[in-house]
């Protein structure tokens, strides 16, 4: 590829902002895109990363499914909680309201070496940007969502088309329960969401809910394992339970979560049904602190100073409990609250 020259264009979101993209390539059908110092550029394999550092270019190559799936968790996340990386070498921090995107800066020989490079962009714009990407990036048959097994092979090649359904899956946020009048919908086969092939053997019932008279839109239940077991995506854990700034976030997994979650704050980790194993990292140096296997029914508290990665060798449930406490990030940096839960 030569050189490119970039153009502003209008994005689609709100608040509306520029994002800079060039003209298609003209072998491989696809944009590239610029994002300050950052370019990014895909082939038929590869997304490559760019930066300046010591008056060069750096370049990072990650493999283009990799990548896709890494960037539809930053965009359907927000940013998520603290890091979320894509590899060892590129991410991005969450500031809640900036965001900052950096390529070498927790790889300890790029970072030492003063090839790293962090910039930090108002949300909107990276997030405009990111989704600027996935539009052009993502060809009809692939979901960065879907599990290996469950989607084409045609994120590799030329463009061809587009997966707009899938990058823009829209989610009612929940409130309190899904299932509560005015909250967001139980999952059934009549509103799209039939069993997942590995779940066949999951009780569908319902609890039996007989409030007193008067507290029928308070009182609550629903079957958990029915309704994860009809979810259509993997590694995207979403709010089914709110209670002030308690968050339960189960979700379903199956192959390798698309990131290395870095915590900035602790996170409970429920194993609901069949394994996932854990890389537990440093979350500065990449150092291998532990490897955990989480069984049916195993309970992790994963500290607030750690990066993550998961392995689910086959589709399982995974509740995820979540601390949305403003100002939590804070505590920890300052030492104020241990990285841990409990002490032994
Ligand atoms: C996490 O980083 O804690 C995490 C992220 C996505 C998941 C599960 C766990 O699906
Ligand atoms: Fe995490």
């Amino acid at each position: 590829m030569g050189d490119m020259s970039f153009k502003a264009v209008l994005s689609s979101t709100q608040p509306q902002v520029e994002v800079l993209t060039s003209e298609p390539d003209q072998v491989t059908g696809y944009r590239a895109f610029k994002l300050g110092g950052f370019e990014f550029r895909r082939d038929e394999y590869f997304a490559r990363i760019s930066w300046p550092a010591k008056g060069q270019r750096i370049s990072h190559l990650m493999p283009v499914d990799a990548f896709l799936r890494a960037v539809m968790r930053d965009v359907a996340w927000g940013f998520f909680y603290g890091w979320v990386n894509f590899d060892a070498v590129v991410g991005t921090r969450n500031l809640y309201g900036r965001v900052e995107l950096f390529g070498g800066r927790y790889y300890g020989p790029m970072k030492s070496a003063g090839l790293d490079c962090t910039e930090t962009f108002d949300s909107p714009l990276i997030m405009a940007t990111f989704r600027a990407i996935l539009a052009d990036w993502v060809n009809a048959g692939f979901d960065p969502f879907a599990a290996p097994e469950e989607t084409g092979k045609t994120v590799f090649g030329v463009k061809q088309g587009d997966n707009l359904a899938a990058i823009e899956r829209y989610r009612v946020p929940t409130k309190r329960m899904p299932g509560l009048p005015g909250d967001s919908p139980l999952r059934s086969d009549a509103n799209g969401f039939p069993i997942n092939r590995q779940f066949t053997d999951v009780p569908q019932d319902e609890p039996e809910v007989r409030p007193e008279k008067g507290f029928e839109a308070q009182l609550h239940a629903i079957n958990l394992f029915k309704y994860l077991s009809r979810s259509d995506v993997t590694w995207n854990p979403s709010v089914t339970a709110v209670c002030k700034a308690s968050l339960a976030c189960p979700t379903t997994e199956e192959y390798i979560l698309p990131i290395v979650h870095g915590n900035d704050r602790v996170e409970w980790f429920l194993q609901l049904s069949d394994e996932i194993t854990w890389d537990v990292q440093d979350k500065d140096t990449g150092a291998l602190r532990a490897r955990i296997t989480m069984k049916a029914g195993d309970v992790a508290a994963m500290p607030a100073d750690i990066k993550h990665q998961g392995y689910s060798p086959k589709r399982s449930m995974l509740f995820v409990w979540e601390n949305a406490t403003p100002d939590l990030p804070k505590l920890y940096e300052s030492g104020k609250l241990k990285p841990y839960p409990v002490e032994f």
